[in-house]
């Protein structure tokens, strides 16, 4: 290799990168501002701009100038159409600075796109049109990205051409956005007058605007200072698995997600709470006297603890703290909407555990940013929620850091993202309460009922017989001296219930109770029978999982629509048909047929006794049954 090789990839590794995003539409000059600035400092390919000069004679609309949107739109369109949250990313580097450029869409439809795009960015630049000033679009814009952390924002004032490049129109927009940016925290605002068309002040200064004394925007990227933060953060490694070749080594590996590290530094281990002193910082380059950000590294401790994959070592003097009752705000990016009580997955850092969303205290309005009350949150929304987790997970609150401060949802079922969250605090309640052990156990409880306690669920449309069959089920077992209970929709509806309707979110909910009170009662040692319509998988998935091994047995009372309406019990089918009832399971309601029931009652084939004798001889198949 040549020397001025090596010499320019040795210059071009020491650079910095930034990331930032570019916030506005096509209709703001966006793709006109990212086409100029590549086209600017020279880093389009030679073969792209002769692609380019061509496309744009062709179906441009600049006439013989370059369209240096077409540069842009062409994967635009192409990714609009896509259902996958993704970003467009572009690299280009000057002599001074790396930078890779996160576009997104503009439009409210595309919010989750944006919250992607502006979760790894340092700088978001804001455009605006001169002429239109600032549009709800802007607020919105700027409010994601400052939710997720962006601290530099740059205010395109773009199109300055179109108002005589006149200083008081900029000067006006300039004030009306500091008043509004006053509610975001205290970014770094910094305004710059341009046309992206002409090239004002995007890369070279503008001779029409001379009252504008500030950077160019090349000029403020390439210099703005954005990375000390996480390099003078307090250090942060979230650890990536236990590596351990032999007896003799016991390192933890990871990267190191903010500050630095260096052997005789002490660490904490969280959620845990160990401390101890790092021994050695190992790469495959050999030991490092200290450690930055981004850096893969496996450190060795002094001592013995017990650490595992998911866990976060941490710098012993600023800690962060841990949690598994969290108040968080959650972007919502999933078409099915998110139901208070439903259980995800929650991933932050290394770790992966299950989490409820306890409460939806209410969403934020991404266009003004006023609250409002919800009992659920759909695609692109904002809210501010508290979410319970299995166990304790170690977090920073989002303001103060990123790394920790951040995480996703993920469906149960799918395994897709549905939302993205930042942690703003842990909630006291789950500090100040502990779980109280009680002297007499479960198996004692059991053990004086002569009986193996378990959950009876029965599932399927109103109508279908799941009452009756619970009723004379209970009557057997009752006859053969068990101790039962029998919980029953109708009847948890009159009580405990009585609050909730039949909403998707309410149904969450219902499941969500009469699931801990079965779990309540199992515990009491009883034999429980539930009895509702429990439309959805995954809250039945929940009380499942919320059981012991076994202790669940799904019994799916499969009655076809039609024969249910044929028999309408309660008039309530015809009614919901006139128009009576909305939400109505299987009129306009969805009902989640179980896809792997303990047991399958045909109920067009079997009578009442016969489905309660095919639940008895699960029963005893099963040793639920037995003499204890
Ligand atoms: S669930 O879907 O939330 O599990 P649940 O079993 O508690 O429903 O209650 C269902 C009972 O409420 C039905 O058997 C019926 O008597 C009554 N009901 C009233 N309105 C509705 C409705 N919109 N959809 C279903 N059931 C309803």
């Amino acid at each position: 290799m040549s020397v001025a090789i090596e010499q320019y990839l040795s210059e071009q590794a020491a650079k910095t990168t930034l990331r930032f995003l570019t916030c506005g539409s096509v209709d703001d000059g966006k793709s006109t501002l990212i086409g100029r600035l590549l086209y600017d400092s020279k880093l389009i390919f030679e073969d792209q701009l002769a692609a380019l000069e061509a496309d744009s004679r062709r179906q441009g609309t600049q006439g013989e100038d370059i369209d240096f949107a077409l540069l842009v739109d062409g994967l635009a369109a192409e990714r609009e159409q896509g259902i996958t949250i993704d970003v467009a990313y572009r690299f280009f580097a000057t002599d001074r600075r790396k930078f890779v450029v996160a576009d997104t869409p503009g439009h409210e439809q595309y919010t989750r796109n944006m919250a992607t795009g502006a979760s790894n960015a340092e700088l978001a630049v804001i455009l605006i049109d001169a002429r239109k000033g600032i549009l709800t679009q802007t607020r919105r814009h700027s409010f994601i990205a400052s939710l997720f952390g962006i601290r530099h924002l740059v205010l395109a004032v773009n199109k300055m051409d179109l108002v005589a490049y006149d200083e008081k129109v900029f000067d006006d927009i300039v004030a009306q956005y500091r008043q509004f940016a006053a509610q975001l925290g205290d970014p770094e605002i910094v305004p710059i007058p341009m046309s992206a068309l002409k090239g004002d002040n995007v890369t070279d200064a503008s001779s029409h605007m001379s009252w504008y004394k500030g950077p160019t925007l090349l000029e403020h990227l390439e210099t703005v200072q954005v990375d000390s933060d996480l390099l003078t953060a307090p250090f942060r490694m979230p650890v990536q698995w236990v590596n351990r070749p032999n007896l003799d080594f016991r390192g933890f590996s990871g990267t190191v997600a903010a500050g630095r590290v260096s052997p005789g530094d002490a660490v904490t281990v969280l959620p845990s709470g160990q401390r101890s002193k790092v021994a050695r910082v190992v790469t495959f380059e050999g030991d490092l006297k200290e450690a930055l950000p981004g850096q893969a590294v496996t450190l060795l401790l002094e001592d013995e603890i017990d650490i595992s994959r998911g866990d976060v070592l941490a710098a012993a003097q600023a800690p962060p703290q841990a949690s598994d009752q969290l108040g968080v705000h959650l972007l919502w990016m999933d078409e099915q909407p998110m139901f208070p009580g439903r259980q995800y997955y929650l991933k932050t850092g290394t770790r992966t555990l299950p989490c409820v969303v306890t409460e939806l205290k209410h969403l934020v309005n991404v266009n003004t940013l006023e609250t409002q009350p919800a009992k659920s949150l759909s695609l692109n929304e904002v809210g501010v929620a508290n979410v319970s987790l299995s166990d304790r997970v170690a977090f920073d609150p989002y303001q103060e850091g990123r790394e920790l401060g951040s995480f996703i949802l993920i469906d149960r079922q799918s395994n897709a993202t549905v939302g993205a969250g930042l942690f703003d605090y842990s909630l006291r309640r789950a500090d100040n309460i502990h779980w109280q052990a009680l002297t007499v156990d479960k198996a004692h409880r059991a053990s004086l009922k002569h009986q193996k306690p378990c959950v009876i669920w029965m599932t399927g449309l109103s109508g279908s017989g799941k009452s009756t069959i619970a009723n004379l089920l209970e009557s057997r077992l009752s006859d053969m001296s068990r101790h039962t209970y029998v919980l029953d929709g109708d009847n948890v509806r009159h009580g405990l219930n009585r609050d909730l309707g039949f909403t998707e979110a309410d149904r969450v909910e219902n499941i969500r109770r009469v699931g801990e009170t079965a779990a309540l009662m199992t515990d009491a040692g009883l034999i429980t029978i539930v009895s509702f319509i429990s439309p959805f998988r995954s809250e039945r998935r929940m009380v499942r999982d919320r059981l012991e091994n076994g202790e669940f047995i799904e019994v799916f009372v499969d009655t076809p629509l039609d024969v249910c309406e044929q028999r309408d019990p309660k008039g309530l089918y015809q009614r919901a048909r006139a128009g009576e009832i909305s939400n109505f399971t299987g009129i306009d309601s969805e009902y989640q047929p179980p896809e792997e029931p303990e047991i399958h009652i045909d109920t067009v084939a079997l009578s009442p006794t016969q489905a309660v004798e095919r639940i008895l001889e699960f029963l005893r198949q099963n040793g639920k049954l037995r003499e204890m």
